[in-house]
């Protein structure tokens, strides 16, 4: 017990040893993201179109400035298991983006307002011009949140197996936020690899205005933003679980039937 309580510790120490040492720039140790609680976490989970809605805005006001969301369509902001916005809300959003489309007949390229079934466009022409504004290519946000996941220590990960928990990845993103521990440095992150980071620190307490009387601090945008991006990497989430939870109860059923057919065949013998 004493064992297994040191293991369940030494995370926590290791991530607070690793902030008090201040500096440890270019240094490998990096903190381990604290878990949060999911909505969609466990067998049942399910995304709160709400929370999906204010990560949203988070993202259309902060993060969309320098990340690409390249595998989003407009339209699909409508899912209903997803952020479930109006069909109106997405048309209107869409004609907000300029879409370069073409060629048209004279073979030039030209811009339209944007439609639902178009995808989020990039600020930047190409990854060369991020790289030279910003010192690094954000990384696409369409599967970052299935990407970047981090591996949980022992015996963290024996557990994870058991209650399926699978959300390191808006952990992470989590952690990346809240992780400019070094006031003044507003490239220094506690959680990224190395601690020096190209994105500058994105986001503060007030820094997006939601609608809805959720909290606007630092805190609510950081969870709100990766369950979001979490439901762009994994739309389908919802019935993925739903379509677990049919083939167990289909098994159990099963495993029944096998049972007594065994019983009735095996009726007439001797010793059974
Ligand atoms: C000013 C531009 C800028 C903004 C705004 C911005 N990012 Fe970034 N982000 C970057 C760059 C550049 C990198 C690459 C960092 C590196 O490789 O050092 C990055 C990396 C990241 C990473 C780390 C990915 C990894 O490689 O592990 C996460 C997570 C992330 N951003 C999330 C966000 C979120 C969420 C928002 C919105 C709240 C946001 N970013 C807003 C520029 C930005």
């Amino acid at each position: 017990m004493f064992a297994l309580g040191v293991a369940l510790a030494a995370p926590v120490f290791a991530a607070q040893s690793d902030s008090s040492q201040g500096g440890g720039i270019g240094s490998e140790t990096h903190a381990v993201p604290a878990r949060q609680s999911w909505t969609f976490a466990g067998p049942f989970g399910k995304f709160d179109p709400e929370q999906l809605q204010r990560g949203f805005k988070v993202y259309h006001d902060v993060c969309s400035n320098c990340h690409s969301l390249k595998l989003v369509a407009f339209r699909d902001l409508a899912d209903p298991e997803g952020p479930d916005f109006s069909e109106g809300q997405v048309k209107a959003l869409a004609a907000t983006y300029k879409i370069e489309d073409g060629p048209n007949d004279a073979g030039q390229m030209f811009e339209r307002p944007g439609r639902p079934s178009d995808h989020f466009p990039w600020v930047f022409a190409n990854p060369e011009a991020a790289k030279a504004a910003l010192g690094a290519v954000p990384p696409d946000m369409s599967l970052l949140a299935k990407a970047r996941t981090y591996p949980r220590p022992f015996p963290l990960f024996l557990f994870d197996a058991f209650t399926q928990y699978q959300e390191t990845g808006p952990d992470y993103i989590v952690a990346i936020l809240n992780g400019y521990t070094h006031p003044g440095d507003d490239h220094w992150n506690l959680y990224f690899p190395g601690h020096t980071i190209a994105m500058p620190r994105p986001l503060k307490d007030g820094a997006v205005q939601y609608t809805d009387g959720a909290p606007q601090t630092l805190t609510q945008y950081s969870r709100d933003v990766a369950a979001f991006l979490y439901w762009a990497a994994e739309p389908k989430l919802d019935e993925r679980k739903q379509m677990g939870m049919r083939v167990i109860a289909f098994l159990i059923v099963f495993a029944g039937l096998l049972y007594f057919t065994k019983r009735r065949i095996w009726a007439g013998v001797a010793g059974h």
